[in-house]
This record gives structure tokens, sequence and C-alpha cells, in this order.
């Protein structure tokens, strides 16, 4: 499961794990939203609550969450890498894909792809530091990186692989789109094939991107039938069962749907709700849930919202929102307290019937 900033925190995932993966091990790991490294700062309490491993067992500890950290200072990373591995953790996630102007701004995130020397410079001391401390007895940390494919071009990729190519990533998983691109069109999955032509006898690699149904993933592992893996967001919001659907073949029912959501409600409740815990209120809570709708609602229209949401090519149709059930969804989107919430969520389940997410890539052939 991809990191999502907002939606996939610690109730999500356990909620997530207890529902579509369990024993079986449905999804492989769990990766959560990044946490701001600062070699002053401590964690801020949001964050620890998030990360703290008593909150990431799963049912029976077979859960296994890998903490994403986001910074460009190599100092501040192996500080977080040592407060990530006094937990536990034993594999940590360096951020290099969040498009968001605010974070790029300060060379962060995707922003530290514009600057290929100091990103060497960065994961050398960082890998160089981490590999002393495992050769003295200290603790083994691996440490994987999300990227994206350049921050104006796609064509920056090769040079980025050269750096990464350079290092012990445990694994690269990789969005092949440009930081300027955000989520617009189609991910560029012709170059992400090229760097596993070239790269995946070497490294882990990982694709990420619009693998919204089983027909996507379909197309990734048709096209690359030895890749290590894929990383789920979107599609993995709008379609929680995906993962399991492309493990077994066993589609999400409506009524595992509601009541996965019904007990997201009810574990948000007690975060949101309960007293001691602040008053962030229900007003947090039914947008919690709302943006979650924001995905799942693709489920129901098989319209897509996802890929009409990003730009369509020039002179491609793509079909409209929601489809005829747009009503419905509207209704649970616009829902302004918890009453009018739930009161939208049940109309939904028992008028509109569950079609599946349309596909998030076409073929690059
Ligand atoms: C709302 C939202 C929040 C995200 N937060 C993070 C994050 O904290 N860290 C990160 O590496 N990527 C983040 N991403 C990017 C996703 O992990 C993923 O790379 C991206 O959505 C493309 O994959 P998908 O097409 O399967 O959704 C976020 C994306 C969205 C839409």
């Amino acid at each position: 499961m991809a990191p999502m900033e907002g939606v996939t925190g610690y109730i999500y995932r356990n909620t997530h794990h207890a529902f579509f993966s369990g024993q079986d091990k449905i999804i492989d790991k769990y990766f959560t939203p990044f946490v701001v490294a600062t070699y002053t700062r401590e964690l801020k309490s949001r964050e620890r609550i998030d990360i703290l491993p008593e909150n990431n067992r799963g049912l029976n500890g077979e859960m296994h969450v890998v903490p994403q950290i986001l910074t460009n200072r190599s100092d501040e990373m192996l500080h977080m890498a040592g407060v990530m591995a006094g937990m536990g953790y034993r594999e940590i996630n360096l951020n290099l894909g969040c498009p968001v102007r605010t974070v790029t701004s300060k060379g962060k995130g995707s922003g530290f792809l514009q600057y290929p020397e100091a990103l060497s410079r960065f994961l050398d001391e960082v890998y160089s530091e981490l590999d002393r401390k495992a050769a003295s007895g200290g603790e083994t940390l691996c440490l994987s990186v999300k990227t994206r494919i350049g921050f104006e071009n796609p064509e920056e990729a090769a040079a980025l692989m050269r750096i990464f190519s350079q290092f012990p990533v445990s694994e690269l998983i990789i969005h092949p789109r440009t930081t300027k691109e955000g989520y617009a069109g189609f991910p560029h999955v012709d170059v992400f094939a090229d760097i596993f032509r070239e790269y995946a006898g070497r490294m882990r690699l990982i694709y990420n991107g619009n693998i919204f149904n089983g027909h996507d993933y379909a197309l990734i592992t048709s096209l690359m039938p030895s890749l290590s893996g894929v990383m789920l967001g979107r599609g993995l919001i709008s379609d929680p069962g995906l993962a399991r659907f492309i493990r077994t073949g066993n589609a999400i029912t409506a009524e595992e749907l509601r009541t996965f959501c019904q007990a997201l409600l009810d574990a948000y409740k007690v975060e949101y709700l309960s007293p001691g815990r602040g008053s962030a209120g229900e007003q947090v809570l039914v947008n919690r849930m709302k943006e979650l709708w924001f995905y799942m609602g693709n489920l129901f229209s098989g319209s897509g919202s996802l890929a009409a949401g990003t730009k369509a090519p020039e002179g491609e149709k793509r079909p409209g929102v929601y489809g005829d059930f747009s009503l419905h969804i509207k209704n649970v989107r616009k829902a302004g307290n918890l009453r009018d919430y739930e009161s939208a969520v049940r109309m939904l389940f028992a008028n509109c019937p569950i079609t599946g997410c349309a596909d998030g890539l076409k073929d690059p052939s």
C-alpha cells in the first residue's frame, strides 16, 4: 500500500489489514505517509502516534509497516533513521516523490531530483553511515527509495538511475511521472520499462502508478513478468479489495465495503469524538470519511473519476464522472454532519451496485 498523507494513517492501515490482508499477507508492506525529519525537532505528536510500533502491528503482529521519511539533509535523515531503529523498524523509506510545491520548493520530496549532485552526496553520506553502523555491530537498517522519474522531464530518469544504482537501495519504487506532471495524463510506462530492462538484474524495482483494477495490473506484469512488485495507491483506496482480487481473484462485495467503511467510521469516532482526545470533532471525522469517498465513489460508477480526473490526451473522450449513480455519491460527498453522512452512505449501498474502477493505464504498444 502506497503512503498517502491524510488518507493512509494507522487507523486506515490497521482496518484495511484486518479486512483485506490479515494472515494471508495479501499486502506485503504498508508504507506510512511521510514523517518530516529535522535534526533539532522531535517528531510531531501526530507523526509519532502514526509510527508507534504498538499502533502498527496488525491483529497478530503480522502487519509489515515501513515508515517513510522526508528530508534532504543527511544528518536529519540519520537522526530520524536512528529514532525509527530505536522503535524496532528495520526498513525505512526515503520520499523523493512528493510533488507538492511547499515541499519541492524546499528541495525536498521530488524537488530533490533537481539537484543530482546534492542527491548523490546525500545518498553517499546516508548509506555509508548505515553501512558503518551495521559493520560495527549496530542495527542493520534497510533504506528503500520512492521516486518520480524527473522534475521537469522524463529524460532525467537516466541520470537519476545512474545515481540510485550506485547505492545499496533495498528497493526502488518508481512512479513514472515527473514532478511537473503531478497526477495528470498517463504514467510513462515505457520509461519504467526501459529502466526495468537495464536495471532489474541489479536492484529490486517496484512499479507505482495508476493501477486501478486487475486489468491495469495485468498490463504491467505482462510487460514485465519478473517485476519485484507493485505499489498501489489511489486504486487501493478506491477498491480496498484490489490487492486481494489481484492475488486470489476474489473481488470485493458491497457488503464487505459497507462493513469496512463502518469499521473505519467506528475507529475514527474513537479517535476524534471520545472525551480526552481533544475536540477535533465531528466535522473532522466526516471530512476524513468524505475524503475516502472521493476515491471509493469510483467503485460504484465504473466511469472512473480517477481516470477522468487525469487530463485526457487531446482527442480522447473519457466517460463522465460517477455515471448514473452520481446523486448518491454526491450526497455522501456533500454531507455536512455525521447524520447526513450516515444516511447518504445507507442510501448509496441500498441503491448502487459495485461495478469496479475504470482502467488507469493504456497499453504503451
Ligand atoms: C492524497 C495523496 C497523498 C499522498 N501522500 C504521499 C506520501 O505521504 N508519501 C509519498 O511518497 N507519496 C504520497 N503520495 C503519492 C502516492 O504514494 C503514489 O505514489 C501516487 O498516488 C501514485 O500512485 P497511484 O496511481 O497508485 O495512486 C500521495 C498521493 C496522494 C493522492
